[in-house]
């Protein structure tokens, strides 16, 4: 799905220009999206979304009914995601979580906590006995695991099996879970293991890294209920009609937990289950020629959608045409058959995608950028040059 569903098309049609640039989500496609996904799960494998993805309220609640938990990756997150979904299973993660944040994270009584070293594990142990006397909390330490040569070739942030800041060395990780199983600390329980090794794996590579890290977990020689095998399913911007392969990601899992019954191993994704859902639409403002270059410059840009400058890729987008011309001076036209479309930025990086195939493409023309229903606006850099913010339209969610 990369040309927009007719809901978001004809709603993209129907916005006023000062209603542009607009993020348009089909709330109710990503609902079948997640369903679909929960589907080609087995039952012993739990989903969690990872909020950072996209935190939106409207997307978390259309998520509620098919994932076990929200994994949060800060504070902010942290009491964001509980306001928004009370009662729902959250996760913590990341690296340098502060003892503030650590301190609410245990008032909340977040279900998981998911240790990135032994200063952090110090740390908690040390809140756990202040603001959680009554209980034992539950911990996964997040270990970097070296991964078979090459498994991570085709990843496109690879975050294991390299220095990185991420979580501890497999022989730090095996003390602390040596430690934790030993009962040194008294107010926390081993729950399991945590690994999120890269982003941009198709089902193969994600299933070669669930296997390696199950591996390494139940090899550790200690009781676990849960591995935590991360998130990172791929979307591919290239080609943005293919999906990562739900099913047969699914069909390995179930031979994982077959293959160790009474684990439970749990999933975090966050792109591959929220891109598909939104669209960035805008406005063309301009259309000109530079040194033999055709660009149409765009009503917004990176500063509203910063994933292609992040990634490096060109955002895939369709061309609504209009034929309406409603001003009395020339209306600009591209002459060649492929066009660059940029922002309004002053900044030659403003760029959201490149060589788009728009022969005719014309200013007042809209287009709609596809996949932007992850690490879109919640990464991007709102405020440089004080341009308008773009609306948010939710077809098809509950509250809305
Ligand atoms: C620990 C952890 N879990 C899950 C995710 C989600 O990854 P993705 O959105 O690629 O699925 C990330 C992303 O950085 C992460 O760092």
């Amino acid at each position: 799905m990369t040309d927009p569903t007719p809901t978001v098309r004809d709603h993209a049609l129907a916005l006023s220009c000062a209603e542009l640039p607009a993020y348009v989500y089909d709330v109710a496609a990503l609902r079948q999206h997640a369903a679909a996904v929960r589907e080609a799960l087995p039952e012993r494998v739990e989903l969690y979304y990872a909020a950072k993805a996209n935190p939106e309220p409207e997307i978390l609640t259309a998520l509620g009914p098919y994932v076990d938990g929200y994994e949060v990756a800060s504070g902010g997150e942290l009491a964001h995601v509980a306001a928004a979904m009370p009662g729902r299973p959250l996760a913590f993660g990341g690296p340098g979580k502060t003892p503030d944040e650590v301190a609410a994270a245990l008032e909340h009584g977040v279900e998981r906590f998911h240790v990135e070293s032994e200063h952090e594990l110090c740390v908690l142990a040390e809140l756990a006995r202040r603001h959680a006397p009554g209980r034992r909390v539950a911990v996964l330490p997040r270990v970097n695991l070296p991964v078979a040569e090459g498994a991570l070739a085709g990843s496109s942030l690879a975050m294991g099996g390299r220095p990185a800041p991420f979580g501890m060395d497999p022989d730090r990780a095996r003390e602390v879970v040596r430690a934790l199983a030993e009962g040194v600390y008294a107010h926390l329980e081993l729950r399991g293991v945590h690994a999120h090794l890269a982003s941009g794996l198709e089902a193969a590579g994600q299933l070669a890294v669930a296997e390696s890290v199950v591996a390494w977990a139940t090899g550790l020689g200690v009781p676990l209920a849960e591995v935590n095998v991360g998130g990172g399913m791929t979307v591919d911007y290239a080609h943005p009609e293919r999906r990562f392969d739900w099913a047969a990601y699914g069909g390995g899992l179930a031979g994982l937990t077959e293959a160790h019954p009474g684990l439970t191993v749990r999933i975090e994704p966050g792109r591959a289950l929220t891109a598909y859902c939104g669209w960035y639409v805008t406005e063309v403002l301009d259309v000109k020629r530079s040194h033999g270059e055709e660009f149409a410059v765009v009503r917004g840009g990176t500063h509203h959608l910063r994933t292609p400058a992040t990634k490096g890729h060109d955002q895939p987008c369709s061309v609504l045409r209009v034929e309406a011309w409603p001003h009395p001076w020339p209306r600009p036209a591209a002459e060649g058959g492929r066009i660059t479309l940029s922002g309004q930025l002053c900044t030659p990086k403003d760029l959201l995608a490149r060589g788009v195939p728009a022969p005719g493409l014309r200013a007042g023309d809209r287009v709609a950028f596809s996949l932007a229903g992850a690490y879109a606006w919640n990464i991007s850099h709102h405020d440089f040059l004080m341009h308008p913010r773009p609306g948010f339209h939710f077809l098809g969610a509950e509250s809305a």
